[in-house]
């Protein structure tokens, strides 16, 4: 069995998946953090892995790049292979005090797409971090010794071309973080009944046009992938 967009086999993909937007990152987390890593899936490049973290069964897989594409996977990954917690590693644009290489946990996440709309009527979901993922991160970031920050975040379909007063906007209500996929996951989960989560490398700071280095964004991603795979170790259903 497969899916339109998952070539794998029942039972090859673990409960808990590790998101980062680039498919080869999903292969440089699995090769540097996963023991006995095997290729899952490779359909449109969109490269997966299941192998163990300290033990326990863990998955890694790319999600692309915003809602449309990473809900596509996360609905295939809950659906069919019956993943129970989603995680999604990735970077965002920082706002206010943000600073580049935070990391921001998103508590929740406002967005301009329509994504949640369409399953909530016209009314407004207000999409929110699994509490109990939530926790966890928090809790493993101190004891590991990782910095983060709860915070809300806002997930946009146009990462060009966004204007000034939008940001100001953003900044006004407290947001920090601005990505493309985690209001789409996070609203999915809601209704799929999974736990889903996503934390953020601030890559780039949107107020001050800084950005981190290649090298610097990597150190971010290990950083993260190992507070993700910690997490995953702690979670219960
Ligand atoms: N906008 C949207 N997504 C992003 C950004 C940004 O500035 N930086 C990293 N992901």
């Amino acid at each position: 069995m497969s899916t339109p967009h998952i070539d794998a086999v029942p039972g090859a993909i673990a409960d808990t998946v590790l998101l980062p937007g680039d498919p080869l990152r999903a292969r440089h987390i699995a090769q540097t953090f996963l023991d006995d890593a095997i290729q899952v899936n490779d359909r449109r490049n969109m490269l997966g892995f299941t192998g163990t973290y300290r033990g326990r069964r863990i998955s890694v897989m790319g999600s692309g790049m915003g809602i449309p594409s990473t809900a596509i996977y996360a609905t295939e990954l809950i659906r069919v292979y019956a993943v129970r917690r989603l995680i999604r590693v990735g970077t965002c644009g920082g706002l206010g005090d943000a600073a580049l290489g935070e990391v921001l946990l998103a508590q929740s996440a406002s967005t301009d797409s329509h994504f949640n709309r369409q399953a909530f009527g016209a009314l407004d979901l207000a999409a929110c971090a699994d509490f109990a993922l939530l926790q966890s991160a928090v809790t493993v970031a101190a004891r590991v010794g990782i910095a983060t920050r709860v915070s809300a975040i806002f997930s946009t379909d146009t990462f060009y071309d966004g204007s000034s007063e939008r940001l100001e906007l953003l900044r006004r209500h407290g947001i920090r973080g601005v990505e493309m996929e985690a209001a789409g996951l996070y609203g999915l989960a809601m209704r799929e009944g999974v736990q889903a989560l996503a934390m953020l490398t601030v890559s780039d700071q949107l107020d001050h046009d800084a950005h981190l280095s290649a090298n610097e964004r990597e150190q971010g991603l290990g950083r993260m992938a190992q507070l993700a795979l910690e997490c995953a170790l702690e979670a219960r259903d």
